[in-house]
């Protein structure tokens, strides 16, 4: 069924400072209302899918759904993600390069690291008694375990982290995000530059090495890469985190249930990944379609919440409840088909590390009495959670 209401524009779901939940109640109510909704991006025609299947088969079929734009503004995008923009085959030469670094056994090897990372926050936190978990916990670790992954200096992680909120926690437009990332990119270069003169035994230097085809892979092309290994790896681990912190903060009785039973940590992450999944992927359309009944032109975009398909009533039953011992998950929270997640072992090992040891440390913790908890829209995410104990 295809909405016949008047066009959404984008902006009505992208809002700031909102209260916690607002986006994925939006992204509910569209669900319910048809399977396909129709929207206008700065004048650019769009479609929301609203359902499991639809969103399941758009990002399993490349040929027709292409990546060569994954902005519903900005059909013919001035700019360049690898491999996030990337189609076959090129696509798949990328993957190839990339794959042993994010494979299960690069990210165990990755493990000391990750764990003394969180120990090192948890040591600086918890005599606090209090902390706004979002800047101090949930930014911090990912942008730590980034540097550790590319052989950066931890030091300079309190700079990502700035450049991280500037780009993405902004509603993800305004001149101040686009001059952040020509800074990451400026910081990639230079420091690719001094890989070049002088190779380390870290990715930057590796990648240097790097051929498609027979060809060295480009400097413009590594640095586009390197920006959106920074936009894909760091504020989403940092997000899920928040989320699931908030949920255990507000609903004790999950909260002590892991306490109790550490060994439910792994499917109460696979369900606050399910429920909190805050990734909306788009994508071009590459010729005339149909999706549930509704005609959609070449040239035209469509927008794939996944948080749509991990709530629907038809693929989950339950599905609008948080339940941390839930069977048989299949949700989308990393994606589907060629674009798949490809650091999902690492945000999975992160979450388990960083749920597991601030349980150990501090099981019991509260939102801190009269914090308004509030969510930003362009890559949703909390503003701040501020939280105490004893
Ligand atoms: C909880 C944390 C994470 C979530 C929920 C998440 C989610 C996703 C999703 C949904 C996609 C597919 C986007 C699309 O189809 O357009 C994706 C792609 C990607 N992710 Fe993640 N991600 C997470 C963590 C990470 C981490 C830690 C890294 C690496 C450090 C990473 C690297 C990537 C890359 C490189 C891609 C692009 C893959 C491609 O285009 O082939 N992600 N992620």
């Amino acid at each position: 069924m295809v909405s016949t209401a008047q066009p959404i524009d984008l902006s009505d779901v992208k809002f700031n400072a909102c209260p916690v939940g607002t986006h994925f109640a939006a992204f509910d109510a569209f669900r319910d209302q048809a399977d396909v909704i129709p929207g206008l991006a700065e004048g650019h025609p769009f479609y929301v899918l609203t359902h499991m299947e639809e969103i399941r088969e758009a990002l399993q079929q490349p040929e027709i759904f292409s990546n060569s734009s994954v902005t519903l503004g900005q059909p013919e995008p001035t700019f360049m993600w690898i491999p996030e923009m990337l189609d076959a085959p090129v696509h798949g030469k990328w993957r190839r390069l990339l794959g042993p670094i994010f494979s299960p056994a690069s990210v165990e090897a990755l493990r000391p690291k990750v764990e003394q990372r969180f120990d090192e926050i948890l040591d600086d936190i918890a005599p606090r008694g209090r902390c706004d978990y979002v800047a101090d916990v949930a930014l911090r670790f990912p942008n730590t375990i980034f540097m550790e992954l590319m052989g950066l200096p931890v030091e300079g992680a309190d700079r990502f982290q700035e450049w991280e909120t500037r780009i993405l926690h902004g509603g993800n437009k305004g001149p101040d995000s686009v001059a952040a990332m020509g800074e990451v990119k400026a910081y990639f270069a230079a420091l690719l530059a001094e890989r070049a003169a002088e190779p380390r035994d870290d990715i930057l230097s590796k990648a240097l090495q790097w051929e498609i085809d027979g060809e060295r892979v480009t400097q413009a092309d590594l640095e586009s890469f390197c920006l959106l290994l920074f936009m894909a790896g760091l504020d989403t681990v940092a997000m899920q985190l928040s989320y699931s912190t908030y949920h255990l903060a507000t609903n004790p009785q999950d909260r002590e249930r892991i306490v109790r039973d550490p060994g439910l940590i792994p499917s109460a992450i696979e369900e606050f990944l399910r429920y909190y999944a805050f990734v909306a992927p788009s994508r071009k359309v590459m010729s005339d379609t149909e999706v549930a009944g509704c005609p959609i032109r070449k040239g035209e975009m469509v927008h794939l919440p996944l948080v749509s398909a991990n709530r629907d009533p038809a693929e989950f039953p339950d599905a609008d409840k948080v339940i941390i011992d839930r069977t048989d998950n299949r949700h989308l929270a990393f994606g589907a088909g060629p674009h798949r997640c490809l650091g999902s072992h690492l945000a999975r090992q992160e979450l388990l590390v960083g749920i597991t040891k601030w349980h150990e440390r501090i099981p019991s913790y509260r939102i801190t009495p009269g914090a308004e908890i509030r969510e930003h829209g362009g890559q949703i995410g909390l503003d701040t959670l501020p939280i105490e104990w004893a």
